[in-house]
């Protein structure tokens, strides 16, 4: 899928390239699906350029199976389904994948639906985990419930021992407390703060998991716990705002901002390993399941990207090839 000018969903140009080939420590997968993740928006629209020496194409994961094998490889054969990380081209009928971003598919995750978990997976485990060391027993605040990120956060959390506090629209409320959410707060009609607070007992969440950026830094602030770790990864509600450094060393409290795109290959290697031991085992035991709203053909991508813009999805749009 090319962009030749960025633009609107219409930018999405099905468009005939050449077949990439695997340079060392590459394989090439064969798609059947990808999905559709916020940044490809912004990159359709000309904002999230891809990282240099990447794949021009959008596209952040993808499932298939192998069908060529670069140098430097160990570990992989053609023939064997997989998913991956991607710095982009997934959105295509072939990709060229560094072997160090490949994941099988876990056992009973048919290989479309597998297109739904390397981003996320990779995402949420390694700033929920990894930097804000998620414990057994404490809350969780996820802003965007809904989304890709937060469906499969909310499942991770939950399996983790964690209890879960999500936000998100009304409508989205049932599906989110099935998939394990304890408390859902409407952003749109209460006070993420206090109701975070009064599910608390008054502590607040341990951690917070935020894409929202400058628009909810001050309440993420007063939201936080003693010792509260907030994690921001989204910047939906603007990149500038403004911090009351008072109010968070009161707290104790830290605040990272991370992105997963524009890591190193030795990086995103050493989280999809991460994943693969910690993540996979819980997948594979049906804690953790993919959350797909809906598939649609690849040749389609402007409609996906019409709905995910709407906002009207819950979990994953998948991009289907033949
Ligand atoms: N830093 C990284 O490495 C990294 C990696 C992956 C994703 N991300 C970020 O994570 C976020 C989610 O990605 P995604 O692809 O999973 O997105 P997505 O499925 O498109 O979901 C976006 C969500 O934002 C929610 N939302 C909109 N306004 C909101 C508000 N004021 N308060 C709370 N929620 C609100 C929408 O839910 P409602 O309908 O409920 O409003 C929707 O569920 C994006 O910001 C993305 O850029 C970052």
């Amino acid at each position: 899928m090319t962009i030749p000018e960025p633009g609107g969903p219409d930018a999405l140009v099905w468009s005939e390239v050449p077949d990439p080939e695997p340079g060392p420590g590459e394989v090439i997968v064969d798609v059947r699906a990808s999905a559709v993740n916020r940044a490809d928006l912004l990159q359709r629209q000309g904002h999230y350029p891809p990282p240099p020496g990447t794949s021009a194409y959008p596209g952040l994961e993808c499932s298939g199976v192998i069908s060529a094998i670069g140098p430097d490889v160990a570990g992989w054969e053609v023939g064997r389904e997989v998913c991956a990380l991607l710095a982009g081209g997934g959105y295509a009928e072939r990709v060229a994948v560094p072997a160090g971003q490949l994941l099988p598919v876990p056992a009973g995750v048919d290989v479309v639906d597998a297109a739904a978990l390397p981003e996320v997976a990779c995402t949420v485990w390694s700033n929920v985990v990894r930097v804000a060391g998620l414990a057994k027993g404490e809350t969780l605040l996820l802003h965007g419930g809904g989304s890709g990120i937060g469906t499969f956060a909310i499942q991770l959390a939950v399996a983790l021992g964690a209890t879960v506090a999500v936000t998100a629209r009304a409508a989205k409320h049932e599906r989110l407390r099935k998939l394990g959410a304890a408390h859902t707060i409407d952003y749109r009609e209460q006070d993420f703060v206090q109701e975070v607070r009064r599910v608390t007992g008054g502590r607040g969440a341990d951690v917070i998991l935020d894409i929202m950026g400058a628009a909810y830094l001050p309440r993420n602030v007063a939201a936080l716990a003693t010792g509260g770790r907030l994690v921001v990864i989204g910047m939906q509600g603007g990149r500038k705002g403004e911090l009351d450094l008072g109010a968070l060393l009161a707290k104790r409290g830290t605040i990272t901002a991370t992105a997963l795109r524009s890591r190193p290959l030795d990086e995103k290697a050493e989280i999809v390993r991460g994943v693969r031991e910690e993540v996979w085992p819980l997948v594979e035991s049906g804690a953790v399941r993919p959350v797909v709203d809906r598939r649609v053909p690849m040749t389609e991508a402007a409609r996906a990207h019409r709905l995910v813009e709407s906002n009207d999805h819950v979990g994953k749009v998948l991009l289907t090839t033949g």
